[in-house]
């Protein structure tokens, strides 16, 4: 069954919403929590070892009354309903969107035209514990006979940034391996990879769901001709493996058909580091704890499919967040982990957030006449206090925010994690208070200052507070809540391409730059004058001037 075609702002309850903003836009949080002193409780949930406080929020009963009004009348039940049941939910591509397979038990039936694909997709998670293993215990070997010291992820976009955050998320559970990212076309890049690597031990996983990706094929070249210059051609086949659907791409490549790991056209890339993409990770960390972070995100699936919305957290957070961007006009949302291991958290959700709800038409083909994907930003905290925070207490954006925060550290420094949470948890309070001017003054009256220097800095010293927040309370970082922790955040990507009427599977948005740069590319070395506008034609020719 195809999604429905619900403009959200034809709905009763975006009408509600409207006037329901109109009343409570200037009400203070502050407010909010001396009326009902029940009001931190009402508004959490919790769930296996996640503790959820979504109380810091701009909403009353009434505000998440709509917002569930909101989520009925789009039929977000039908679409979820055909998002897990595989139906073609990503109509301008043809394809099902099934990434919530490649997690499920194995005793689950997905159909794909007609055929389950649950076998298949266990037969190759089958072959990556059997790869893992050997790699990891040595009994795969190089091509002098040496066990493999470093692991090379070759990819772009979802065929690297989620194997990269989830190998730097889970630092503390890697192996032996030491491994590299390479992504950028930019030759620096793979030229201070190839820096620290020795081919005797060096395995190389190329990545690319359609390789026909420039940076990515240009990068597994220059690897395979750096590999060469201390390899025959034979050595090829022990150091080089792919992940790729389309196997006669790789074959061509010179990889050996036994070594590729396939994926599926039902896997969107930002959704693929629970397949064959994950390979790395599963090399980094081990089988055991790749599956520990599946069985986690099936979990996060399970809560999502069958909770009611009202205690649904990946429904609530999307609800939330199309209150502030559509009500509130906020354009932003930062995601603070406090957790150093998650620096590169905000960057992969980038990928995932702004690539699927970036749209402009919606699922009839029309123009949106509202706003619908957000920004999306962040840096660990407490880093980050240090650095853009300023603007979110003092700022005038208004820019909700997630933090994330583990009750456990890793490695048990009590100090330091005491330190950690206690800024965890003052931030959320003090967006939510501010500071009052009666605040101020007081804590001016025990300072050396005159009357006349403490009305000149009462103004900047005020803070007006009523910055909305969600506190993510974790147990602890494990592969397991790591995986509930990211399916939580494409669901609520999900979730909001529901609402907001279009198709969060497809990006062509991305295609005409790639064209484009196809084209200048042949340009550089031809010596008419080619059509361009005008600046970009003198851009064009101070570079080839310069270029060596
Ligand atoms: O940037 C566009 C995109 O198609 C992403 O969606 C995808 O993750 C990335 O390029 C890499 O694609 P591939 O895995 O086919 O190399």
């Amino acid at each position: 069954m195809a999604l429905p075609t619900i403009n959200p702002t034809t709905t009763e309850a975006w009408k509600n919403l409207q006037n329901h903003f109109e009343d409570i836009k200037n009400t203070h949080m502050k407010d909010l929590f001396a009326n009902d002193p029940d009001r931190a409780d009402k508004n959490t949930i919790i769930w296996e070892d996640f503790y959820v406080d979504f109380s810091k929020n701009r909403i009353t009963e009434e505000t998440m009354k709509y917002l569930l009004q909101l989520a009925d009348e789009v039929k977000l039940k039908d679409a979820m309903q055909g998002y897990f049941s595989g139906d073609v939910i990503n109509e301008t591509e043809g394809r099902e969107v099934l990434h919530t397979a490649l997690r499920a038990p194995k005793s689950a039936k997905v159909l794909v035209d007609g055929e389950d694909v649950m076998p298949e997709i266990y037969r190759v998670k089958a072959e990556i514990e059997t790869f893992t293993n050997k790699v990891v215990n040595g009994e795969l070997k190089g091509f002098t006979g040496k066990a493999f010291t470093d692991i090379v992820n070759i990819g772009i976009g979802g065929s690297d940034l989620g194997p990269a955050m989830v190998v730097e998320s889970l630092q503390y559970y890697k192996n032996h391996l030491t491994t590299h990212f390479v992504s950028n076309v930019d030759g620096d890049h793979v030229n201070e990879v190839i820096k620290t690597l020795d081919p005797e031990t060096t395995l190389f996983v190329v990545v690319s769901k359609t390789f026909t990706t420039q940076e990515t094929l240009s990068n597994a070249n220059t690897l395979r001709t750096w590999f060469l210059e201390h390899a025959n051609q034979e050595a090829v086949a022990s150091h080089f493996v792919a992940v790729s659907t389309n196997i006669e791409k790789v074959k061509e490549f010179g990889i050996d058909e036994a070594n590729i790991f396939p994926m599926w056209n039902w896997v969107g890339g930002r959704f693929s580091l629970w397949s064959a993409v994950g390979l790395t990770i599963s090399l980094a960390v081990g089988y055991k704890n790749f599956e520990s972070l599946l069985e986690g995100a099936h979990d996060m699936d399970e809560h999502f499919k069958t909770t009611d919305f009202d205690k649904n957290i990946p429904v609530v957070l999307a609800l939330l967040s199309v209150w502030y961007n559509n009500f509130f006009n906020a354009e932003s949302e930062a995601v603070i982990g406090y957790s150093q291991y998650l620096t590169q958290f905000a960057t992969y959700l980038q990928q995932g957030i702004m690539e699927s709800n970036g749209k402009s038409i919606d699922r009839n083909g029309d123009r949106v006449n509202y706003q619908t994907g957000t920004l999306i930003w962040g840096e660990p905290g407490t880093n980050s206090q240090h650095a853009f925070f300023q603007l979110i207490h003092q700022g005038t954006k208004l820019i909700p925010a997630d933090f994330i925060g583990y009750v456990e550290s890793l490695h048990g420094n009590s100090d330091h994690q005491d330190k950690l949470m206690s800024n965890f948890l003052a931030q959320t309070e003090a967006l939510l208070n501010g500071k009052t001017e009666e605040e101020v003054l007081s804590e001016m009256a025990t300072q050396n200052l005159s009357e006349a220097e403490k009305s000149k800095l009462l103004p900047f010293k005020v803070f007006e507070g009523n910055k909305p927040t969600n506190t993510l309370f974790i147990k602890k970082l494990t592969p397991a809540s790591l995986g509930k922790l990211i399916a939580m955040y494409e669901h609520k990507i999900f979730v909001q391409g529901v609402i907001w009427n279009i198709f969060s599977y497809d990006q062509w948005g991305v295609e005409l730059g790639k064209q484009l740069a196809s084209k200048i590319l042949k340009e550089f070395d031809g010596s008419e004058n080619y059509e361009h506008d005008n600046s970009t034609l003198n851009l064009l020719n101070f570079y080839k001037k310069g270029r060596q």
